[in-house]
């Protein structure tokens, strides 16, 4: 019988408590490979590290290729580390052939036996590798795309000047003609996020999602969360559908802005309009925000408040020209604290600040995602998962939703940053504006 391709993979780190190894067998097993361990040394105290080495067998090279890259998003890595292969981009907006798909953990690339720090983790992205010289220059955009000699010309061009070499993630519609990006598996180190005992303060909501948890403890958490991002001077996003207007909790989120520990706002045309809807009419989507009744003719108001900040040209010209002046945007707007506005098919109007072109808006989300500490999910199922999908793994994420679904989605991107609460956003962020105003500093 011919011999079965295998290779011997290294992985190290708190195996047991962050389940890193039972992850390795599940993969290995339901991709109908094999495999054995060589090795398993086992921490001896809760902070110690565990290092295990793998030994994973294919039914070919192409099959074990396949298990290698299951294998690599959980941090294993070879025991002999080849350097990344790389290719140039054929056309702008299109990666080289088999190129390699970013997660959204801290991952590295190795170039000439260097592991260089991928820029920007973000998931469903290419890695791109440019010398410094390149970067302050522009890559030639006339590189030859496709062949194999001319994967082994790039990487042999990349290996060539080692010397500060920047790796970073690229979208798909940011590439352009000619730059040069990892394809295949090789070469490339995942660092999952790893959860040593005891050290989590979340670690006691990590299983993330219910709607049956204390409230009172997890407001708790999140609060210490915010507190603490905001004293080490990182940013919380606050992501934010129109509910958090409909359930008269608009004014509580503008308390924490005014604290500073909301330090920039994604949302759509909804909460913006719904929220200048109530500060100019007293109505949001035409009900009463005081007595929760329908207002004749009500149904009509957000149309007219759209109009009326049309008319003035933007949000902060109609403040300034004295029409608005309450309500969530106009403490954006008056403390100076960033908001991004991304358009969707549904949006009327839209307001003047909400960006239409999808992409720009995606553009501009990331510069900020990019920078979080954290992030403050509120009732919005579209700007939740689009926000979700920038955001580096590391950052802690606590998504509320009515509905445990879209909670699920969200917790499920990773174990132990992302917590789920299934409950009404307005009870929500009053509790939370309330502890962070009265708790414990
Ligand atoms: N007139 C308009 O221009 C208009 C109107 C509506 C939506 N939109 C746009 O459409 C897009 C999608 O809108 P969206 O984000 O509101 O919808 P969405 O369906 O993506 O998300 C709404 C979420 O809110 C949750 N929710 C509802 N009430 C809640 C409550 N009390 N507590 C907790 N969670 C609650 C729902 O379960 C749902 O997951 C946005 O870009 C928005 O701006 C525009």
């Amino acid at each position: 019988m011919p011999q079965r391709p295998y290779e011997d993979v290294r992985i190290e780190g708190h195996l047991i408590d962050s389940l890193m190894v039972p992850q390795i067998m599940d993969d290995v097993m339901d991709l109908e490979g094999e495999f054995e361990i060589l090795s398993f040394d086992v921490g001896r105290t809760k902070t110690d590290i565990s290092r295990a080495v793998f030994r994973i067998y294919g039914r070919d090279r192409a099959h074990l290729e396949e298990l290698l890259t299951a294998v690599q998003e959980h941090g294993a890595v070879a025991v002999a580390p080849e350097d990344a292969v790389v290719a140039a981009a054929p056309a702008d907006g299109v990666f080289p052939d088999d190129f390699y798909s970013t997660t959204n953990l801290e991952t590295f690339v190795r170039i000439a036996g260097e592991w260089a720090r991928v820029a920007q983790p973000e998931m469903d992205c290419g890695v791109r590798v440019t010398s410094h010289r390149e970067a302050v220059a522009g890559v030639d955009g006339e590189a030859a795309a496709g062949s194999a000699a001319a994967v082994r010309a790039e990487t042999a061009a990349v290996r060539a000047e080692t010397a500060a070499v920047r790796a970073e993630t690229v979208p798909l519609n940011d590439v352009r003609r000619g730059e040069r990006f990892v394809v295949g598996h090789h070469g490339i180190r995942v660092v999952p996020l790893q959860r040593p005992r005891e050290s989590q303060p979340f670690e006691f909501m990590a299983s993330a999602v219910s709607s049956e948890k204390p409230k009172a403890q997890i407001v708790h958490e999140v609060a210490r969360l915010l507190r603490r991002v905001r004293d080490e001077g990182r940013l919380t996003i606050a992501v934010v559908g129109p509910a958090v207007v409909h359930t008269g909790s608009a004014a509580q989120l503008a308390r924490l802005i005014r604290a500073g520990y909301i330090g920039a706002l994604f949302g759509g045309n909804a909460v913006a309009t719904h929220d200048i809807e109530s500060n100019l009419y007293g109505t949001s989507l035409g009900i009463d925000m005081e007595s929760g009744m329908p207002v004749p003719g009500g149904h009509e108001h957000h149309l007219r408040a759209i109009n009326t900040i049309r008319r003035c040209g933007s949000i902060a010209a109609a403040i300034d020209q004295g029409l608005l002046s309450s309500g969530l945007m106009h403490t954006l707007v008056t403390t100076g604290t960033p908001f991004v506005l991304a358009g969707s098919i549904r949006d009327d109007g839209p307001l003047p600040e909400v960006i239409t072109d999808v992409m720009e808006a995606q553009r501009v989300m990331r510069s900020y995602a990019q920078r979080a500490g954290a992030c403050l999910m509120l009732s919005t199922m579209l700007h939740s998962i689009a926000t979700g999908n920038l955001l580096p793994a590391a950052v802690h994420t606590v998504c509320v939703d009515i509905n445990p679904a879209v909670v699920t989605k969200l917790a499920d991107r990773g174990s132990f940053q992302t917590i789920g609460v299934v409950t009404d956003v307005g009870l929500f962020v009053g509790q939370l504006a309330d502890e962070l105003e009265d708790g414990p500093a």
